[in-house]
């Protein structure tokens, strides 16, 4: 059995920088015709100059004969001048502005604490037609991890939304079932999913022992939210689409006292999304789901480009190089049903 489909994007990676871009470039590319590139380095990607020079950084990590496109993003810190907002809109150089609530996630020092500030250029997104990318978490010491996203909504989002209706807003690596009803709510919204919040629960992370290598920001939800995000992603609905969140740490970073968030899932995200919508029963919304619908949540052509996936056992390898470290692959081990032709 074969699944043709035009080149899938990926709407949310970690490309991270320096010698990891010799092993995240080529792994995402294989699979991803373009994706949205974070901007949580250290320094952030706070300037266009930054985002050039770290897209120029990226292209000359594409393997020859590979066509890759990175869509750059803009991190959204306190001081982030209207001005770079509006020209890398009308340059094409920025798709998009991530906000990342200060303390939420890796590298999130240099983010918001509150919104009141950057009022002024989230209105000048909204005027501009610039998307506003959000890592959905309140970060008070007070709040279980596992309610974060959903305070988010309440305190924080749904405020903003009702504040600035016209600002288009990818609300990102959604984990639970209120973040799929709350993006049904709000037409101006959409939502990217990673193949790990559809795969995994927060049991598989810690019952019969603790797994870091399953551990992510927003952590891993009960099992009947990520059922929630399974009915969200394979419904066809334009509102969802893919983004792996593909994120990787060093092995000794994660297997550690006190261990990084984000699971490397780039080289074989395509057969890890494929197996979902397989079980599922519902292939036949797959292209929507990692082809289409994002191009058309952010007004960009769809790819002309086709990959070819053939239901074939795949097994999952340990790991790859990450600069003179390795990083280990999400599910590390297992077999998976289907393959990258
Ligand atoms: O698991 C995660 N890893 N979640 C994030 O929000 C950030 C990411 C990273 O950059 O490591
Ligand atoms: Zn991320």
């Amino acid at each position: 059995m074969q699944l043709k489909l035009r080149k899938p994007d990926d709407w949310h990676v970690h490309l991270r920088d320096g010698d990891a871009l010799a092993t995240t470039v080529p792994d995402c590319a294989q699979s991803f015709a373009r994706a949205i590139v974070m901007p949580n380095l250290k320094p952030p990607v706070a300037s266009l100059d930054a985002a050039r020079a770290y897209r120029d950084r990226i292209l000359a990590a594409v393997p020859e004969g590979m066509a890759f496109e990175p869509l750059m993003t803009l991190y959204l810190t306190p001081d982030l001048a209207i001005e770079a907002v509006r020209e890398g809109k009308a340059s094409g150089l920025i798709q998009g502005v991530k906000l990342y609530p200060q303390g939420a996630t890796t590298n999130s020092e240099a983010g918001v604490a509150s919104l009141e500030g950057v009022m002024p250029v989230l209105e000048a997104m909204a005027e501009v037609g610039l998307p506003l990318l959000v890592h959905g978490e309140v970060t008070d010491r007070d709040i279980d991890i596992f309610d974060r996203e959903a305070i988010f909504l309440e305190r924080t989002l749904g405020p903003l939304m009702n504040r600035l209706p016209q600002l288009r807003v990818i609300l990102e690596h959604i984990t639970t079932a209120d973040s799929v009803n709350f993006v049904k709510a709000h037409p101006s919204m959409g939502a990217t999913i990673t193949a790990h919040h559809l795969i995994y629960s927060r049991n598989d992370m810690l019952a019969g022992g603790i797994r870091p290598h399953l551990y992510c920001l927003p952590i891993l939800k009960r099992a009947s939210h990520r059922g929630a995000l399974i009915e969200a992603a394979t419904s066809g609905d334009p509102q969802f689409f893919l983004g792996t969140d593909s994120a990787p740490h060093a092995i000794g970073d994660k297997e550690s006292d006190c261990g990084c968030a984000g699971c490397y899932t780039a080289p074989h995200a395509l057969s890890l999304y494929a197996s979902v919508f397989d079980r599922a029963g519902r292939l036949d919304q797959f292209e929507a789901f990692a082809s289409l619908n994002g191009a058309r949540f952010y007004g960009l052509p769809v790819n002309t480009q086709t990959v070819t996936l053939i239901k074939q056992p795949m097994l999952i390898p340990e790991t790859r190089p990450l600069g003179s470290q390795q990083v280990r692959l999400l599910g590390a081990g297992e077999t998976l049903d289907w393959s990258l032709a």
